[in-house]
């Protein structure tokens, strides 16, 4: 089948087989790596992108779902001042994260602050369940979501929150 959809804010089409996981559209059809593929059955939360606005598995949505969708991936939402905001306050807070969980992370720290603009410790404590990692303290994904919103209010107004 064809299908069009919006990936990191630009018209495509591709043509596929309506199951096709999107992780794998992302990363064969378009060489969009920083999307993990990890146990591809929805449990670790590695393969997180925004789907028409919400964090998603990507190992989760088929390709004919995709049709009509907008899809971020990490790559996109690198370019935002967002991004930045995040990865400044998860440097501060000395967050911990490797290669298979910052971009689950940071796509959900953009997803959570896009909701909410001053998150509850456990707002943020909820927002990360979803990703398997065991090596990240929570408490520095308290610190660094936090250090993130600071960060965002001195850049959008010259002060602290
Ligand atoms: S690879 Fe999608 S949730 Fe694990
Ligand atoms: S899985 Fe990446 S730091 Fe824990």
């Amino acid at each position: 089948m064809t299908i069009g959809f919006i990936l990191n804010g630009e018209d495509v089409v591709i043509r596929s087989d309506a199951n096709v996981r999107l992780i794998d559209i992302l990363r064969v059809n378009f060489g969009l790596l920083k999307t993990k593929a990890g146990c591809l059955t929805g449990k670790c939360g590695f393969c997180a992108v925004i789907f028409n606005g919400s964090v998603n598995h990507a190992c989760l949505v088929p390709a004919f779902r995709l049709r009509g969708s907008e899809v971020i991936t990490i790559e996109g939402f690198s370019q935002t001042y967002e991004y930045q905001d995040i990865m400044a306050g998860f440097a501060e807070a000395q967050l911990e994260s490797c290669g298979y969980c910052t971009t689950s992370k940071v796509l959900n720290a953009g997803a959570l602050l896009e909701r909410i603009k001053r998150p509850s410790r456990q707002e943020i404590l909820q927002a990360f369940s979803g990703i398997k990692c065991r090596c990240t303290d929570p408490e520095k994904l308290v610190e660094g979501i936090e250090k993130a919103v600071e960060l965002r209010q001195r850049r959008l107004y010259g002060r602290s929150a």
